[in-house]
């Protein structure tokens, strides 16, 4: 393993940062087993993306099946599972999401969302919320901002593009309590459009409806109706960033179903083909059908491979039942998480929905506390567990486990959890 990371760290780029230094030789459902022999349980579910567990029997065939047949098209012809993955997604999509253009990455939908409202609108400007993460690639850098590292030196980036601070009411931009909120952070938004840029000239509006990077943050529903309503006033698009909350991960197929809003636009990536790369971007016929011919395009965008384990993966969810059990689990773990608040005052705060879970660690008035993480993050993968951190401080911990995790499994996973805390 000492070999294997000293190898790493001449070939590979400082850049790339990998969380852990375990050497993975397999994985297979919530364990990934390391060169060195040990078995981890997986809590980051590789960056939220293996809802189904790693290396689901039902995915893995798919893949197989669908490698012997066909590999790759680059657009040059047609190919079934295209088609019928499309077919999967419309039933799964909130009513109106009707079309869609598959690319590899989050940050490549991210970018063919940009396009598109643009496109669509044909105005230029595109409001997005400080503290979010859209991908890396320029455009989706340019909004960006869940840390000043992921910008830092890239300037100058896309014009047009304004933030405004997301909805965290535990650390309100605005410094209001729950009793004392008038949604500041919405009225901020429409100040925007009387002051910065007029609203005939904002395409889109870009948001996480659950931050994901950014740690993990559910906003209050009312925001997300009143964005909604203002997008529909001013004939701006919505367009919702589900690469991390969607697939199942909040107990919903999209986050968005919690806020009983609906996007016109929509962007899908992570756990939509259970690890093999693959990305959607969804939206209202009316819009996608304002995209003329060879406007956008791909050449591995929608590989057929991936496009199998995309089926497979919508399949499992449904049959196994993961919406419900992630809703189950999730609402288990909170409780537990909750309880443990209560015990341990460099617990500040405790949310999420389904199996998308901040739980953000601060000493004294809410100061974070990214060392005591650190040290929590290393003492259980010291006992087998993987945990990763978020949030522009480090100090929140993102419980994003595989949706087959079991009561018995989170119960474990927060027992280690808890032994960590109480080491200090
Ligand atoms: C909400 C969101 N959007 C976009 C991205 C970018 O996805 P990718 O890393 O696949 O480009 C991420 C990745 O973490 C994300 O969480």
């Amino acid at each position: 393993m000492e070999g294997f990371l000293k190898k790493a760290k001449d070939l590979l780029t400082p850049a790339l940062v990998v969380h852990t230094p375990i050497v993975a030789e397999r994985a297979e459902g919530l364990y990934v087993e390391g060169t060195d022999g040990r078995r981890y349980i997986d809590f980051s579910s590789g960056l939220a993306v293996t809802n189904t567990g790693h290396n689901h029997p039902r995915v893995v065939r798919a893949i197989r099946e669908q490698a012997e047949a066909l590999i790759h098209s680059g657009c040059i012809f047609h190919y079934r599972p295209l088609l019928d993955l499309c077919e999967r997604l419309k039933e799964i999509t909130p009513p109106g999401i009707e079309m869609f253009f598959f690319s590899n990455a989050g940050a490549e939908v991210v970018e063919g969302a940009i396009k598109l409202a643009r496109y669509a609108t044909k105005r230029q400007g595109i409001i997005a919320f400080t503290g979010a993460f859209h991908g890396r690639t320029m455009g989706a850098a340019s909004l960006t901002t869940s840390s000043i590292r992921y910008r830092r030196r890239y300037p100058p980036f896309l014009p047009s593009v304004y933030h405004s601070p997301y909805p965290y009411c535990y650390r309100c931009y605005f410094g209001q309590a729950p009793d004392t909120c008038g949604m500041e952070c919405y009225l901020h938004i429409e100040r925007m459009l009387k002051h910065i840029i007029p609203p005939e000239e904002v395409a889109a509006i870009i948001m996480e409806p659950i931050l994901g990077e950014g740690g993990y943050v559910v906003p209050p529903k009312g925001f997300l109706k009143n964005l909604r309503d203002l997008c529909s006033r001013w004939g701006i698009l919505l367009v919702l960033d589900e690469v991390q909350s969607g697939m199942g991960r909040t107990g919903k197929w999209f986050a968005c179903e919690h806020f009983d809003i609906v996007p016109d636009i929509m962007t899908i990536a992570k756990g939509i083909a259970s690890g093999m790369p693959l990305s959607a971007l969804a939206g209202r016929r009316e819009i996608m059908e304002r995209w003329d011919p060879g406007a956008h395009g791909t050449t591995f965008g929608g590989n057929p491979i991936s496009c199998a384990a995309a089926i497979a993966t919508i399949d499992v969810i449904r049959e196994e039942g993961l919406l419900e059990r992630a809703e189950r689990v999730g609402s288990f773990a909170l409780e537990r998480l909750e309880g443990m608040k209560r015990t341990h005052p460099s617990i500040g705060d405790v949310r999420g929905r389904g199996l998308m879970i901040g739980i953000e660690f601060v000493k004294g008035k809410k100061e974070p506390d990214p060392e005591r993480l650190k040290r929590i993050i290393n003492r259980c993968l010291e006992r087998g567990l993987i945990l990763i951190e978020c949030g522009v401080n480090k100090n929140i911990i993102r419980l994003a486990p595989p949706l087959i995790v079991g009561e018995e499994e989170m119960a474990r996973a927060l027992s280690i959890l808890e032994e960590a805390i109480k080491e200090g």
